[in-house]
């Protein structure tokens, strides 16, 4: 369990937050301090002491303090000690300079977040000292020292202990923010995709159009393009057009001023003013009603704008980000959304491919989902079986990445195996993806060989079939049918003119 060499250069790595004290000079040995009371409401320490007079002195003095006090004489009975008990403190004596002794600490430092720890040295020298630090003690004290003097230090350790410790917990949050926030893929679009975002850093007030499915990731990338233009100095604020009735869609964007309609009893700023400096994400913005169409259109020329029932001009200076899932040239050829302000959203467009086409970034995907989601559940899970590869890849994902994501949190969550497998999955789309040949015997039970008309033929008029029901499902629109089938709509378009020739018939209407 001993470390073997321990370098100076590994000693001397700097630990902001510990402090390299003076060590402390003999005097009034169980004298009552302000500090004794300071230290009273502490719980619990381990004392890890040979000599057993100034361990004893020591035990004494912090029992005065209202320490429950543990004594071991060495590291091994220590390390027993701290694989059961949960110390506020650990007093650890570095006898000889013993490389087991240093190891303690190291592993209390690393392992036991909630425990401080000192280390006493007897006549050694300060290079000792400076191991001690290196390895995670807070302070380190030579010998003889007054157990008085030790109470200070106690009280100091204990407190740098926990400011180290809640550093580390809002370092591990920010850092599962991050991860949340990465996005992953490798596939050709998703690579323009990231390089557009980059290059939009440059250029903070350029509006952005992100379109996509549902799940592709718009909030990811809107969030992105924040990232990288405004980082943590500017504020990121979304508005889901969707989500908030019509008639406050006004209000929550610009705000109002006191009196300006009945309940408006005090002032208040919309989401634009306070999204002055960064980002305002406006999702679902097919959504907004067409008389608030223009006023938007109004405020993106310039950035100026008047909160409900006021006079004054406001100014920002912002980017805005809107996203759809909807078909919004559809929307304009029907009048449903405002041509000019289309237009002056499309200036920057941004196109999320659903999942289905993005190749094997689904793959890429479900490996980083697979760890992320094994960490957080506490799960040893080292990735996907090749036979569940394929189902990924055969599927068409409707709900795109989010399905991706849910499933693979199931999956994980109810899995006892190291590599996921097909019996952890349900998929969530229109039943589960074939890739072996069972059951397409089935469905072809009904066929009867020799075929009565040529090959071509006969499997045109089953892809008739499939045409004609994904348009039935769809309500008469083609793209949506072609969605519904997996494939683009150029390809749609090609089927449906080679099934149309073959069976001499029009498949769909
Ligand atoms: N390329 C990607 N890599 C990793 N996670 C992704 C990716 N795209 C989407 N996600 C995750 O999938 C979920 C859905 O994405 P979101 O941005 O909310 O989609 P949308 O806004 O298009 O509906 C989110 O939890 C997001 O973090
Ligand atoms: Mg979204």
């Amino acid at each position: 369990m001993c470390i073997d060499r321990l370098s100076l250069e590994f000693a001397l790595e700097p630990r902001p937050l510990n402090q390299f004290l003076a060590p402390a000079t003999v005097h009034g040995f169980f004298k009552t301090s302000r500090l004794q009371m300071a230290i009273s409401t502490l719980k619990s320490a381990l004392l890890v002491e040979s000599d057993s007079a100034q361990a004893s002195a020591v035990k004494t003095y912090l029992e005065r303090c209202d320490f429950a006090v543990d004594h071991v004489p060495d590291h091994a009975r220590a390390f027993e000690a701290v694989s059961t008990g949960n110390y506020d403190v650990a007093i650890v004596e570095l006898a000889g300079g013993k490389a087991c002794d240093l190891e303690l600490i190291q592993y209390i430092s690393r392992n036991l977040i909630k425990t401080a720890t000192i280390a006493t040295t007897g006549s050694e020298t300060s290079k000792l000292g400076a191991l001690a630090l290196a390895m995670g003690a807070r302070t380190f004290l030579m010998k003889p020292f007054a157990p008085d003097d030790l109470g200070e230090y106690v009280r100091r350790a204990i407190e740098d202990n926990k400011h180290a410790e809640e550093a580390f917990r809002l370092a591990r949050i920010r850092e599962q923010e991050r991860q949340s926030r990465k996005i992953v893929g490798f596939s050709v679009t998703m690579r323009s995709v990231m390089e557009l975002v980059a290059s939009l850093a440059d250029a903070p007030d350029t509006t952005v159009l992100i379109k996509g499915e549902s799940g592709t990731g718009k909030d990811l990338v809107a969030n992105a393009i924040h990232d990288a233009t405004f980082g943590e100095r500017g504020p990121f604020n979304a508005v889901n057009c969707a989500a908030i009735p019509a008639e406050l869609i006004e209000s929550e964007l610009f705000g109002y001023e006191k009196g300006a309609f009945t309940g408006a009893f005090q002032t208040k700023r919309g989401t634009v003013e306070l999204s002055d400096g960064g980002t305002l994400y406006l999702d679902e913005i097919a959504e907004m009603p067409t008389g608030l169409q223009a006023k938007l259109l109004r405020f993106l020329d310039d950035k100026s704008f008047r909160r409900v029932g006021g006079s004054t001009v406001l100014k920002v200076s912002l980017r805005v980000i809107a996203a759809t899932n909807r078909n919004v040239e559809e929307m304009v050829q029907r009048g449903a959304f405002r041509r000019d302000l289309y237009f002056r959203l499309s200036g920057f467009p941004i196109t999320l491919p659903p999942l289905r086409e993005r190749g094997s970034d689904a793959l890429d995907i479900s490996r980083y989902l697979v760890e992320r989601f094994a960490k957080r559940h506490g799960k040893q899970i080292r990735g996907i079986t090749p036979q569940l590869e394929q189902l990924f890849l055969a599927y068409h994902w409707p709900g795109n990445v989010r399905e991706l994501q849910n499933l693979i949190e199931r999956a994980v969550i109810i899995s006892d195996q190291p590599w996921l497998d097909t019996q952890h999955v349900r998929f969530d789309g229109a039943g589960r993806p074939e890739i072996d040949g069972s059951s397409k015997q089935d469905a072809l039970a009904d066929i009867s060989l020799p075929l009565g008309r040529s090959y071509l033929k006969e499997i045109a008029f089953y892809e008739k079939e499939l045409i004609e029901r994904a348009i039935r499902e769809a309500g008469g629109v083609k793209t949506t049918a072609a969605k519904l089938l997996g494939i683009s709509r150029h390809a749609f378009d090609r089927v449906l003119k080679r099934v149309d020739r073959l069976t001499g018939d029009r498949a769909a209407v």
